[in-house]
Parts: C-alpha cells; sequence; structure tokens
C-alpha cells in the first residue's frame, strides 16, 4: 500500500457522535454496511449497521459504558467474518468467535473485559496435513486438497477457499502446518492455506439444493416415531417457561446422528450457559465413545454478554455448520433460544428508532428468521459431494403464548414443530411435546427410509398409533362430561392402550441411561408391544372377558419397563408372549 493512500485510510477513520447502550453513531467514517470497525479508545469491535449521510450507526459487539463522544472510529474495511480451519471442532466461543478459554487466559479472569481480540482458531498450532491431491492435478474452488485429523472423531477436509479461480498444483506437500501457511501453491500463483474466513452474513456457495430423504435420527422416540426431521431440515421447539427446550436440544446435540454439531447457546440465563459449558466436555459420543465436544462446536453467549453479540451468534454458528457441510459432512445446529435472538434484534432496531413492527420487533424479524432457516437443507456442494445443515431452533414465547410474532413467524418457516406444553411438563410427562400440536411435513418423504433401514410396517405402525391417540383425544372429551364407565366396553380398552402409547412409548427419561437413547428398532418394537396388547385384548373382549379382568393382566404394566432394557428385543419378545399367554387363559 502506498503512503497517499495510507493517510487516505487513516482520514477516513471517524469519531464518534453518540453512544445509545450496544448503538453508537459515528461521524465522518468512510465505510460500507457490514463493515467491522473498532469504536473508541479501547478499540471495541463493532459492525455498521446504517449509514445516513455522514452519520454511521455501528452495533457494538461489548460493554459500552464509558465510552463517549469524539473518541475515535477505525473502520477495517471488512465484514464480520468467521474464522474457518482445523480447530473449530472442540471449542467453545462467544457471539462473534472470539474462543472463550483464550479471553478467560488474557483477561486472567473469567469476565470478559473489553478490546480484547482473539482469533477463532489456534495460529500457530501444527496440524498433521495429508495430501489428497497430487502436483500437477486442476482443482476448482471447494475442492479437497487434503486432510488434517482435527479430533479423535472428524477427519478436516482443507479445501479450495469458494472465492478461488482455482488452478493446476504447482506444489504440495505432506507434513505439519500452521493455518496460516501455506500448503498448496497453484500455477496461477495462489497460495493456499488451511485459513479460510468467510462473511457471517453470507451464505456459503452450494451447487444445488436438494429434497432431504434421510431422518436426523435422534434417539427420541417421540421425534423419530412421530415427527421426524431430515437431514438437512428445520425444526422449532417452542415451549413455555422450564417445558423442556433446553433438555430437548441436549439430547439432540447428543444423540442426534449427524457427523457435526454446532450447539448455539444464545442469550439464555448465565448459569444455563454454564451448564452446557460445564457438562457438554464431560458427554460421550454415543457411537464412538469418543469425547462428544471431538465433534462439537460451542457457541455460547448468556444474556449478560453484550447484546449485539447476542445478534450475530447465529450467523457465526452457521457459517460454521455450512463450512462443514462443504466438506460433505451433516451437521446439526441447535439454537437455544431464537427468541433471545430475536429480542437483540427488538432491542437494536428500538435504539435505532425504527419504525416498530409486531409487539416491538422490527418489521425485518420474518425476514431474518427465514434467511436464518434458508441456510439449513440437503446439499450438493460445489465439490460434487453431499452435505446437509439442519437447524434446530427452541423459541421461548413469553407466557408460553404461541401467538406471539417469534413463534408465529417461526411457524410458517419450519417444516418440524415440536410444540412443548404446559400442562405436560407439570404432569412430569416428559418429553412435554404435545402429540396432537406438533408436526413434520418431512414424515411422508422420510417413510421409505424408515421402511428400508427399519421394518416394512413402520408407517402403518405409526399410522396405527396416530389413530388410537387420536381417538383417545376424542373419548376424552366424553370422559370429561359422563366419566370412563359410561362408555362401551371397546372404548374404554381404546383408552387403556392410549394410556400405554403415552406412557411406554411417548414418554421417554433423558435422566436415564438407557431410556436416554432409543435406537429406531427400540422405538418400531415398543409400538409393536403395545399392538399386540391391543389386538390380542380385543379378541378377548370379542370372547366375553370383562374389560376390567383384561385390563388386570398382571404382564401389561410390564409394557412402561421397556424403555429402560437394554436387551430390549428378548424383553420384547418375552413379555407379547406373556400378555397372549394371559390373556388367552381368560377365555
Ligand atoms: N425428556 C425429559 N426427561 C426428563 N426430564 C425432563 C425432560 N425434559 C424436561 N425435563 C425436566 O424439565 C426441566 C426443565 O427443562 P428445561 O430446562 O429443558 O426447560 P426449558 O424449556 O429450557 O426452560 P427455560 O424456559 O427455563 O429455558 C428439566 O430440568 C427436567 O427436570
Ligand atoms: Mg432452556
Amino acid at each position: 500500500m502506498s503512503q497517499a493512500t495510507q493517510q487516505e485510510t487513516v482520514r477516513e477513520d471517524g469519531v464518534i457522535q453518540s453512544v445509545s447502550g450496544p448503538v453508537v453513531t459515528a461521524r465522518d467514517l468512510d465505510a460500507r454496511m457490514n463493515d467491522v470497525v473498532y469504536v473508541g479508545n479501547e478499540g471495541l469491535m463493532g459492525e455498521v449497521i446504517e449509514i445516513e449521510g455522514d452519520l454511521t450507526t455501528i452495533q457494538v459487539y461489548e460493554e459500552t459504558s464509558g465510552v463517549g463522544p469524539s473518541e475515535p472510529v477505525e473502520n477495517t474495511g471488512e465484514p464480520l467474518t468467521v474464522d474457518l480451519g482445523p480447530g473449530l471442532l472442540d471449542s467453545i466461543y462467544d457471539g462473534v468467535q472470539r474462543p472463550l478459554d483464550v479471553l478467560e487466559e488474557k483477561m486472567n479472569s473469567p469476565y470478559l473485559d473489553r478490546g480484547v481480540d482473539a482469533p477463532g482458531i489456534e495460529m500457530d498450532k501444527k496440524w498433521e496435513f495429508v495430501p489428497t491431491v497430487e502436483e500437477g492435478d486442476t482443482v476448482e474452488a471447494g475442492d479437497v486438497l487434503g486432510t488434517v485429523p482435527e479430533t479423535v472423531t472428524i477427519e478436516h477436509k482443507v479445501l479450495v477457499p469458494p472465492t478461488s479461480e482455482g488452478g493446476d498444483v504447482a506444489s504440495i506437500e505432506a507434513g505439519e502446518f500452521t493455518v496460516e501457511e501455506a500448503i498448496v501453491e497453484l500455477d496461477t500463483g495462489e497460495e493456499i492455506t488451511m485459513h479460510q474466513e468467510w462473511p457471517v452474513r453470507e451464505a456459503r456457495p452450494s451447487e444445488t439444493k436438494m429434497t432431504p430423504r434421510e431422518p436426523l435420527v435422534s434417539g427420541q422416540r417421540i421425534l423419530d416415531g412421530l415427527f421426524p426431521i431430515a437431514k438437512g431440515g428445520t425444526a422449532a421447539i417452542p415451549g413455555p417457561f422450564g417445558s423442556g427446550k433446553t433438555v430437548t436440544q441436549h439430547q439432540l446435540a447428543k444423540y442426534a446422528d449427524a457427523d457435526i454439531i454446532v450447539y448455539v447457546g444464545c442469550g439464555e440465563r448465565g448459569n444455563e450457559m454454564t451448564e452446557v459449558i460445564e457438562d457438554f466436555p464431560e458427554l460421550e459420543d454415543p457411537t464412538t465413545g469418543n469425547p462428544l465436544m471431538a465433534r462439537t462446536s460451542l457457541i455460547a453467549n448468556t444474556s449478560n454478554m453484550p447484546v449485539a453479540a447476542r445478534e450475530s451468534c447465529i450467523y457465526t454458528g452457521i457459517t460454521i455448520a455450512e463450512y462443514y457441510r462443504d466438506m460433505g459432512y451433516d451437521v446439526a445446529l441447535m439454537a437455544d433460544s431464537t427468541s433471545r435472538w430475536a429480542e437483540a434484534m427488538r432491542e437494536i432496531s428500538s435504539r435505532l428508532e425504527e419504525m416498530p413492527g409486531e409487539e416491538g420487533y422490527p418489521a425485518y424479524l420474518s425476514a431474518r428468521l427465514s434467511e436464518f432457516y434458508e441456510r439449513a437443507g440437503y446439499f450438493e456442494n460445489i465439490n460434487g459431494t453431499e452435505g446437509s445443515v439442519s437447524a434446530i431452533g427452541a423459541v421461548s414465547p413469553p407466557g408460553g403464548d404461541f401467538s406471539e410474532p417469534v413463534t408465529q413467524n417461526t411457524l410458517r418457516i419450519v417444516k418440524t414443530f415440536w410444540a412443548l406444553d404446559a400442562d405436560l411438563a407439570e404432569r412430569r410427562h416428559f418429553p412435554a411435546i404435545n402429540w396432537s400440536e406438533s408436526y413434520s411435513l418431512y414424515r411422508n418423504q422420510l417413510d421409505p427410509w424408515f421402511v428400508e433401514n427399519v421394518r416394512d410396517d413402520w408407517p402403518e405402525e405409526r399410522q396405527w398409533a396416530v389413530d388410537i391417540l387420536d381417538e383417545e383425544d376424542e373419548l376424552q372429551e366424553i370422559v370429561q362430561l359422563v366419566g370412563k364407565d359410561a362408555l362401551p366396553e371397546d372404548q374404554q380398552l381404546t383408552l387403556e392402550v392410549a394410556r400405554y402409547l403415552r406412557e411406554a412409548y411417548l414418554q421417554q427419561n433423558a435422566f436415564h441411561p438407557t431410556d436416554t437413547y432409543c435406537p429406531p428398532e427400540k422405538t418400531y418394537l415398543i409400538l409393536t408391544a403395545i399392538h399386540t396388547l391391543n389386538d390380542e385384548a380385543k379378541k378377548a373382549l370379542d370372547a366375553g372377558v370383562p374389560v376390567e379382568e383384561i385390563i388386570a393382566i398382571e404382564a401389561a404394566p410390564r409394557l412402561n419397563r421397556i424403555g429402560v432394557q437394554e436387551d430390549y428385543v428378548e424383553y420384547i419378545e418375552d413379555l407379547k408372549a406373556e400378555i397372549t399367554e394371559q390373556l388367552r387363559e381368560l377365555y
């Protein structure tokens, strides 16, 4: 850069005009929208969000108290980016991807101080690079150049940056490299390192978005069995206070059959995030036995961190997710809670004195929500591999009222809806997912997978259960009016079968070592056991056995113990045989 332009850059910097919480207005700053700037004497990190004449509005990612007019504002001329490369996994970040442990070390206190910058990945760590292309090979944007063992579980694929023109490989070598050292040189003179940067607010390019055909198996019976989400699908978990949003998200983070998990703790209570930060590093990946963190990147923004960093955490998360998708991995992103994210938008919008929309949320709330969920999907990547990003957002409607704007706007976008219910939670029916309100628009397109990979009659068994639960709903209304005994015997029996569906199938204890994860086969077999009870009981009823006697058979309550059985195949076979025998003895 020449002297003249350097001086120009200096003159392009501005000064603070006013400060309103996380929003700072600067004068005489030559900037573009979304440029990253350093604000005030301490150099707090911020992002340009509005430009009007010679006034520039900046959202600042750090506490601004004490910062005042006439302090300098320096423009980097760069958008807010995420550092991508090996080292993202097994890391914990704040909303603008500053590693929490590095920050703590630098500041020597668990409370983040201001003006501290830290790269998102370690710059001086050496990684073992193994090339998968040779000198002379032609490579294009997105192509895999080689691999790095990032963690015990995940092999990191080193990609030609999506912005590269590509070319022929002029030199490539195996060996130990930092993310900043060139590992490949192209005949065009371009040097490629393992470190990529990507603007957080922009989706990484892909070839095509495909129709998802595979479920993201969660090991949660009600999800896999009744309301499955696809790999590359979108889901919302709305629920009132204490109904199980976080537990459900944690279950997914632990057990979903994704290769990579990105967990965004967005502005939930401080202690809740502390739990995540303390719990996750201790958890084991049930499929590999390796630490769960070996496939996980955590973004932790508690509600006591600045509001603007909360606004950006979702974008940081989804950009990391897309990066692993580009390697051909299935990535699942959980955001807990998107309401806190929307509230951050609302707060910033009101500081900008924008015209408020519904309940004070900005008019662009729904656009922002759909931009986020749009970045999920099952993709053909630009390098020809397939990868997916599934996005699952918790929603915390105030007072549990689903008619509020964040829930309603989310509902219009996502294809899976797991509605948590205060009544169920109060009755300790967990997971407290309301089976009449919830839905999955992926159900039919995923059936072929379940038919092929679990059992032929997966859809029929499910439909049978859904019908019984619907019938129970209707019968309950009558029972409310006239009592159970007034019902005909076959309907009393249906109520009994429905009760087992709720207790043995829909309920699942996240805190029981065995019940916490239920493979799809077990999910299916539990249904067949209850179905056996239903069919055999009907026969007994037809043979004239009184319903009280049928209900009273000794074996039936053992249905509620299937969840906790490890040797469930044998247990279920025995149980079916016993139920059948005991019922047939009655006539
Ligand atoms: N699947 C489950 N199995 C057993 N217990 C559960 C389950 N889901 C929820 N719970 C119980 O409900 C409690 C509250 O759940 P959780 O913290 O997930 O609620 P939340 O909706 O995230 O609440 P908040 O609105 O406060 O964030 C848990 O501590 C646990 O006791
Ligand atoms: Mg919670």
